[in-house]
């Protein structure tokens, strides 16, 4: 690393000056600084746009935008956006898809869209005084935060509820206000985070207006949403005749579902499987989130939280077969928004939900699940059968030819001497070593 000194006012440089002194320490300066701008956008204006989401912007890193055809959710045919860098991940949502699509397709449903935010405060009086002052409070709060719900209710969200919660047994004196939001069609981060710091002043200011209370006795102390979504949640499912499955893999129907079923079943009971089951579906709702604009890390938190509601990391999907009958189905919170944040700012956020259709976040919610049950599916149907590698290696096999400097032809004759049989990192490289020193003989 290059010797770097501490800085002040870094924000406040250019993003010329930035770039110059972030690259200073580098050998090869003026090629650094070519890589960055090469990725910077031609455009100024959406150059403006991009740099401004974030803080000391140098320049874009860009990932591949790709889309993963013939998704058939609730009878509608869908092309889903999909942003990774992990090259199997869309050819496999694309593959699970087109094999779904031929089988009835995906089942998506959301019942829910509840989000939580919380008012964490100390509170030093009479704890039944505060428990009878639910009501009363919850009245004055919600009239008081009239001004910045109104909007939101025109667009059927608003306040669902506000709770009083006694944590003071756990820790002591700690008590939260907890509120139910609805947000509508926006993740709502902002709007729950706005009203919560509203809230925080009203909760003084409640407690100083109220008889039997003296106004000193409740402390705000952090106001802000929560991650976790357990009333967000999207459930979507797979179904058909064992029979209609056909072969999967080169694998009897019969067969494949016995040993799919069972894999699952151990994401269920081993955390260690049940992190890298999980991880096959974030591959695939992730990759929506991102090519929409939403917040993977709010998701991925959840996400993860949810999976151990039970006290275990658990799998988030499940598999059964019954009377004949396969069933493959996954239910997952999701908050997620397509109105504000990011989703109308990004230019290709944007056109990403003009393709899905300018969906409600309920129905993103549901497009999102459905990639992340396709790109689960796909995983374990690969796994039960052929092993990951094959198809993995084999959509890796470009980055491993650009890691080797390989050229057009050598990469030809790489293709061509692999085609059918197993790939590695190893063989690869030896294969490349052997053709190049056979050329210098
Ligand atoms: C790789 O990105 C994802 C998998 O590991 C998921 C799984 O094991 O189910 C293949």
């Amino acid at each position: 690393m290059p010797p770097y000194n501490l800085y002040k006012g870094f924000s406040k440089l250019s993003p010329q000056e930035k770039r110059r002194l972030v690259l200073s320490g580098l050998e090869d300066v003026s090629v650094a600084e070519e890589t960055l701008l090469s990725f910077q956008h031609p455009d100024g204006q959406t150059q403006k746009v991009l740099s401004e989401f974030s803080e000391n912007t140098l320049s874009n890193y860009v990932l591949p935008y790709g889309v993963a055809p013939n998704f058939l959710i609730n009878g509608k045919v869908t092309m889903v956006p999909m942003v990774t860098e992990e090259s199997s991940v869309v050819a496999a949502a694309s593959s699970a898809a087109a094999f779904w699509a031929g089988r009835g397709g995906f089942a998506a449903t959301v019942d829910n869209m509840e989000k939580v935010g919380q008012l964490h405060f100390i509170y030093s009086g009479d704890v039944s005084a505060l428990m009878l002052a639910e009501g009363g409070l919850s009245a004055y709060l919600r009239q008081r935060a009239k001004p910045l719900t109104a909007n939101m209710e025109k667009r059927g969200g608003g306040i669902v509820d506000i709770r009083i919660k006694d944590f003071s047994a756990q820790l002591a004196n700690y008590f939260q206000l907890h509120v139910t939001f609805n947000t509508a069609d926006a993740m709502g981060a902002n709007f729950i985070n706005t009203v919560l710091e509203e809230f925080a002043a009203g909760l003084s200011d409640y407690f100083s207006e109220t008889p039997g209370f003296s106004g000193d006795e409740a402390e705000p102390l952090m106001a802000i949403l929560s991650n976790y979504t357990p009333n967000c949640l999207a459930k979507v499912s797979v179904c058909c005749d064992i029979a209609a499955l056909g072969n999967p893999g080169g694998m009897e129907a019969g067969e494949f579902v016995r040993r799919f079923v069972q894999a699952v079943r151990i994401a269920e009971v081993d955390v260690y499987r049940a992190t890298t089951h999980n991880k096959g579906i974030m591959n695939g709702v992730d990759a929506v989130i991102l090519a929409t604009g939403n917040d993977f890390r709010a998701v991925e938190a959840g996400v993860h939280a949810y999976a151990s509601r039970s006290g275990q990391y658990r799998s988030l999907s499940r598999a059964d077969a019954s009377e004949g009958q396969f069933r493959f189905t996954l239910e997952i919170p999701l908050a997620l928004g397509t109105l504000g944040g990011l989703t109308s700012l990004h230019p290709l956020a944007s056109l990403s939900l003009k393709i899905l259709g300018r969906p409600s976040a309920k129905e993103l919610m549901m497009i999102a699940a459905s990639a992340g049950l396709a790109n689960n599916f796909a995983a374990v149907r690969s796994l039960v059968t052929t092993g990951i590698q094959a198809g993995h290696m084999r959509m890796h096999l470009p980055n491993l030819l650009k890691l080797h400097h390989a050229s057009p032809e050598e990469a030809q004759r790489v293709e061509d001497h692999f085609a059918g049989k197993k790939i590695s990192s190893r063989a690869v490289e030896d294969f490349l070593q052997n053709l190049r020193k056979k050329q210098t003989q």
